[in-house]
């Protein structure tokens, strides 16, 4: 595995990262889970991204991962970064959604109790909720690193403008910006016009989550939507109507071109990101052992001719400026 610095940073993060929200709930085979996580840390992957509300049920991946804290991974947590996040609906009430100071505080200190650690490496917020001032969910990060709860900050999903007050005041209390996490994929390539360059700007890193746009961009729905998927589950964020022919149509362009490459279309999508320099890690998300480890493999052909890009932009075309 291959590590980068994360932002200005002295902090490494491996290529690769392993997200919790699908495939680690308290639905799931826990003893699959367990497996795919052994797997991820016997490869070099030494983070793992979870939130307040993976599941489902809602906290039940924090639960887990925290069962094999205690187990499989024991002896083993100065050797790992663990994330979390705060923003998206997770309890009753007022409280339990979004990104005010009393919930993302609330929030981690649940967090913190489900998974038995003492601290978060990272602790993000998981969106701008459109209410609370930038001001108040940073001042409220700035507090947990403070207070110890948190290593570093993070930002997942923020708009430019909002992200900008962020890394200005987290800056000036001494808590600089760790890391922007947000979607970006052969099919999400929205970062591109301003959230890179702007989190490389700000000495922050960049974490490109969902990077197979949740298994679109896999040979996975290329015939149709097969019955072990993300789609066809009923506790999978991939609706069957994203599955659309449009996007199928790419797919199956895409695959044509990373079997000429002599790689999976999962992997070229992947390698296709890990090229880019701006980006820190890919946050990638599993069904198996098997996915994982095929998807890991895509650190070792990250060079794309000009012809290749060319062909990949046509197909997937980056967002006009
Ligand atoms: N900050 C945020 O708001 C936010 C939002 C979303 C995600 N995230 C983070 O990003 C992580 C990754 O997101 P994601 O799960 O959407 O990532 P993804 O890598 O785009 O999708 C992963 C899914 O694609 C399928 N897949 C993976 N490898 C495959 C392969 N080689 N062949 C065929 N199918 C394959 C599997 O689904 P099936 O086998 O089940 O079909 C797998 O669960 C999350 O766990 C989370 O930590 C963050």
């Amino acid at each position: 595995m291959e590590y980068a610095l994360c932002g200005n940073s002295g902090l490494f993060l491996p290529k690769i990262s392993l997200g919790l929200w699908h495939n680690f709930g308290g639905v799931d085979d826990f003893s699959r889970a367990e497996k795919i996580v052994c797997t991820a840390f016997d490869c070099g992957i030494t983070h793992f991204d979870l939130a307040n509300n993976y599941g489902p049920p809602p906290g039940s991946a924090e639960e887990n991962f925290g069962k094999m804290l205690k187990t499989v991974l024991a002896g083993h947590r100065d050797e790992i970064v663990v994330s979390s996040k705060a923003g998206h609906r997770m309890w009753n009430g007022p409280y339990g959604d979004g990104t005010s100071r009393k919930s993302m505080i609330a929030s981690c200190d649940q967090s913190l109790r489900r998974t038995g650690l003492e601290y978060f490496d990272i602790f993000y917020a998981h969106r701008y909720d459109g209410i609370t001032p930038a001001e108040e969910t940073a001042q409220a990060l700035a507090d947990l690193v403070k207070s110890g709860k948190a290593l570093y900050a993070g930002i997942s999903k923020f708009p430019p403008e909002i992200a900008e007050k962020t890394f200005s005041y987290l800056r000036s209390r001494d808590v600089p910006c760790l890391v922007v996490q947000d979607r970006y994929s052969l099919f999400e390539r929205a970062p591109e016009k301003e959230k890179l360059s702007l989190a490389q700007a700000q000495g922050a890193g960049f974490i490109a989550f969902s990077p197979l746009a949740q298994g679109l961009l896999t040979d996975k729905y290329l015939n149709g939507i097969p019955e072990n998927s993300r789609a066809a589950n009923p506790n999978g964020f991939l609706q069957r109507n994203q599955v659309t022919e449009e996007k199928i149509t790419a797919a199956k362009q895409l695959n044509a071109l990373a079997r000429e490459r002599g790689q999976s279309l999962a992997q070229m999508a992947i390698s296709w990101l890990l090229k880019n320099p701006q980006v820190t890690s890919v946050l990638v998300g599993a069904s198996s052992e098997k996915q994982l480890l095929e998807n890991l493999a895509s650190t070792k052909n990250t060079n794309f001719s000009a012809e290749e890009l060319a062909a990949i932009d046509a197909i997937a075309p980056a967002p006009s400026v």
